[in-house]
Order: C-alpha cells, then structure tokens, then sequence
C-alpha cells in the first residue's frame, strides 16, 4: 500500500486523528490537511511514532477559505503525482454559539466548512484523483440531518450569506445540521458528475463518538459537562476511523457511488413513507435519510449555490 495516498482534512483530532492512524498503520501514505501547524505538528509526530510510519505529511489547510483550498491543492499537486483517496472529515460545529459567521468568501461559516469548501477543494482536485486507479472521496456527515424529518425543516437558502442575520436568530445547531444535509445533496451531485471517470463519492452518517478533549476545552462550562457525561457512553473515533478505513479501501466498495453509508456500513436509502409509526422507524432507525436530500429543487439550489461560489473566486 506504500504507494496509495490519501488526504484527510480535520486529522489533528478526533476521528480524523484516529484515521491518520489507522491509514498510516495499515502502510498507506497519509496528509493532514490540518489548519494549525503548531497544534498538528505533535500530533504528526506521536502518529508516526506509534505507527513507525515515515510517510505522515502535515499541510496547512483553513477549509472554510477558498484561497486557503486553493493553496493547498497547488502545493499538494507539487508534492504529489496523484491522489488516491480524499476524506472531508473537518467540521464547524461551535457548540452553543449564537453569533451569526462569515467565511472569506462572505458565506456562513458551517456551510462553508462543511458544504462549499469541500466541493471546491474535490473540484480542484479531480485531476489528481483521475490518476489513481481506484478514486475514493469520503464526506463525514451526521445523524443530525434525521432532523429534515420535519416536514418544516428547511435550509434557509436566502440567508446563507447574512442577508437576515440582524433580525433571525442564530442556532449553531441548525447550521450546522442545514450545512451536513447540503453536504448530502452536494455528495449525490459530485457523484453523479465524476461517475463516468470513475471517481466514486460517498457519505458516511457518523452517529456519536466521543468528542476529543481538545474539542471539549473550547466549549463553554454547561457544554462542557454535557458533553463530559456523553462522552461516558459514546464510543472511540478509532472505531468509526474503521469505518473510514473500509470504505475507502475495502472490494466491497470499490463501485459504490453517491451512497449515504451508517455505522453498521450499510447503504442508508432515501425515505419512501414520512408518515406515522413509518417517521417514528425513520427517526429511530438508521435505515433512512429525508426525502429532502433527493428533491431536485434543493439539489439544484446547493449545487448552484456552490458553482456560482466558485465561478465567482476563479473569475
Ligand atoms: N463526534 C461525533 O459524535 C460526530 C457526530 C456526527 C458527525 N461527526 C462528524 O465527524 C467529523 C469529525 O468529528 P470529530 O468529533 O472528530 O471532530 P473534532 O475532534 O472536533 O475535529 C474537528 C476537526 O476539524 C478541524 N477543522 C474545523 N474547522 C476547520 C477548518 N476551517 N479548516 C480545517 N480544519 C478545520 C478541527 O481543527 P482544529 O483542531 O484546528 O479546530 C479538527 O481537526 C466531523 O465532520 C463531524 O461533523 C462527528
């Protein structure tokens, strides 16, 4: 496996910390894509130690910037001739935070980090991915998008870049739920864009982990105790970085494409029935994801949303 190379965003902690792990263990050649050095550098360093591995390569990367995106890929494709796997685990959740964020490119902060930027950065990256044999693109995504379920719930669209902000109340929660569910969307799209060169685009529906203690240091004290008390009971990443681990490498699937994939590595398949004792099984179970992924008028505005993003920066 020496030669397969694989770039994982966020992998300073967490679970992308324990799938830079679980790469590097298993031989493959692995880059953080990690957005402070300083805080990275030692967490590199206590990887390849532990692993023995030599091929651990640490790049900046601020996720939420297109300028920063567009950096690293130039600097990785002159360090690299290709690239064989791609993992969109970096997130913006601020747990509780009530102050309204822009990105550089004066977008949401969470739908930057966790929509846009990984489709402009998987853009830039394609031709990178075409020179691998077997191209696997991974998106972390959350149990959270259950909430669109709800009949009511809906991405506010017309104020993902502020427009309301003074006048609508701010939930870091439903941003960061609203922007996972245009990853989904953003994940079936890119999928069904690269399907005919092979490049394969999957998501992966993260239940609950437990939350790394750098993670849990940012939070505020009444977080901080929540989250204290889940992480009791919430499994190691180490087990969902088997997750990542299998999905990108396994046979198994090496031509799934443009699937939402649960914990139990099962495809989760678009709702057929929201309503009665069906939504109950839906909300409870892991089986089925909203409706609200697949409808065409969503798609199109996110997918819109994201090129004209991106149209607006290369121009
Ligand atoms: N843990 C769970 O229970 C759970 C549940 C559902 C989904 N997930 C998803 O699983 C993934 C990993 O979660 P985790 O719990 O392991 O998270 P974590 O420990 O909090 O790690 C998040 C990582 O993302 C990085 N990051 C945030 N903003 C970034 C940016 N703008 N540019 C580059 N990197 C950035 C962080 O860097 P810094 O260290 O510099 O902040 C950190 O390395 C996320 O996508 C999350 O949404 C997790």
């Amino acid at each position: 496996m020496k030669d397969k190379i694989t770039v994982i965003t966020g992998a300073n902690s967490g679970i992308g910390k324990a799938a830079a792990y679980k790469f590097a263990a298993e031989g493959y050649r692995v880059v953080m894509a990690c957005r402070n050095l300083a805080i990275s550098k030692p967490v590199q360093q206590e990887i390849m130690a532990s692993t023995g591995s030599q091929t651990i390569d640490l790049m900046e990367l601020d996720v939420s910037s297109f300028d920063s995106i567009q950096t690293f890929c130039a600097a990785f494709k002159a360090r690299y001739d290709k690239l064989d796997i791609l993992i969109h685990n970096a997130a913006f959740l601020s747990h509780g935070e009530t102050e309204y964020k822009l990105s550089p490119e004066r977008v949401e902060l969470s739908f930057a980090t966790n929509a846009f930027g990984p489709l402009y950065m998987t853009e830039l990256l394609a031709d990178w991915l075409d020179r691998s044999h077997d191209p696997r693109v991974l998106n972390a995504c959350t149990t959270n998008i259950k909430n669109f379920f709800d009949p009511k719930r809906a991405i506010e669209f017309d104020n993902l870049r502020g427009e309301h902000r003074a006048t609508r109340r701010y939930s870091s929660y439903k941003m960061y739920g609203d922007s996972k569910m245009a990853f989904l969307m953003l994940t079936f799209k890119m999928a069904e864009q690269w399907r005919a060169r092979g490049i394969k685009v999957n998501a992966i529906q993260i239940n609950r982990v437990k939350l790394s203690k750098e993670t849990v240091a940012k939070m505020k004290s009444h977080w901080k105790a929540l989250a204290w008390a889940q992480n009791l009971t919430n499994p190691h990443p180490s087990g969902m970085a088997d997750h990542y681990f299998y999905l990108c490498t396994s046979d198994s699937f090496k031509h799934v494409t443009g699937q939402l994939i649960n914990h139990r590595r099962e495809i989760v398949q678009p709702a057929s029935n929201e309503q009665g004792l069906n939504q109950l099984k839906n909300i409870f179970g892991s089986s089925y994801y909203p409706k609200y992924a697949i409808e065409q008028s969503n798609v199109d505005q996110v997918w819109g949303m994201g090129q004209t993003l991106i149209a607006a920066h290369s121009s």
